[in-house]
């Protein structure tokens, strides 16, 4: 398996990683479109970050994706492509419109939701493996990879979000790899999430 930066080409296999591995999750209701736009963003835009593990095969097995600036680089994609968002988005408006509807708003302020404490910190936004794939320390590869990027863009400390409750699979896979809960919060809609972080 090679981890390698993200090209054009990865992204509608990055989308169905996403698809296969986040089931039932809000970005995912937001369907295939509206998330070929969000992993074109990490790609080409200033201050986004998108890898990919790729096996023998040449097929992609996972992803990580987010930015070493994140309050700038979602303020910037917001001000830039808020009209193209939305109508990506109205698939998944028309399916389920009172959850997509609460958190596009939601989306509209969204900040990364750093660590108030810090201002240079990148944010690891979404790391997936193929569920065929998983329990094979791909995820761990693919988070030692982007934490690489990370430190080369010299910064000092690398944070993500996750869910607070029925998550322990996933906190004990970033627990392992050395990052502890600095905060907790509650997003508009109710759920609770927290904040963990590793400092380099
Ligand atoms: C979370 C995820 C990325 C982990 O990837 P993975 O390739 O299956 O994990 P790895 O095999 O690399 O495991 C790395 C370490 O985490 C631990 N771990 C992985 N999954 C675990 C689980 N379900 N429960 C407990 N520990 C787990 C492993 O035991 C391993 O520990 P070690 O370093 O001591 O050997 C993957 O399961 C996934 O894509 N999940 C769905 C998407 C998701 O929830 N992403 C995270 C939120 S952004």
């Amino acid at each position: 398996m090679d981890i390698r930066q993200a090209t054009e080409q990865d992204v509608d296999a990055i989308v169905a990683v996403h698809l296969a591995a986040f089931n039932g999750f809000f970005l995912t209701m937001l369907g295939p479109s509206f998330l070929r736009g969000l992993y074109r963003a990490f790609l080409h835009r200033q201050h986004g970050i998108l890898r990919v593990a790729v096996s023998s095969e040449n097929t992609i097995v996972g992803f990580a994706a987010g930015t070493s600036a994140p309050q700038l680089f979602f303020s910037q994609l917001r001000k830039d492509k808020w009209f193209s968002f939305l109508l990506r988005a109205i698939p998944g408006m028309l399916k389920n419109p009172v959850i997509v509807v609460k958190k596009l708003y939601y989306a509209a302020f969204y900040k990364g939701d750093r660590p108030a404490s810090l201002s240079d910190v990148a944010l690891l936004s979404s790391i997936a493996v193929s569920p065929d794939m998983a329990g094979k320390a791909v995820g761990k590869a693919l988070l030692a990879d982007y934490e690489q990027q990370v430190k080369a863009a010299e910064l000092p400390a690398l944070f993500l979000t996750t869910d607070k409750f029925g998550n322990d699979n996933v906190v004990a896979f970033y627990q392992r790899a050395g990052y502890q809960i600095e905060s907790e919060f509650t997003q508009p809609d109710g759920r609770q999430m927290l904040r963990l972080i590793k400092y380099f």
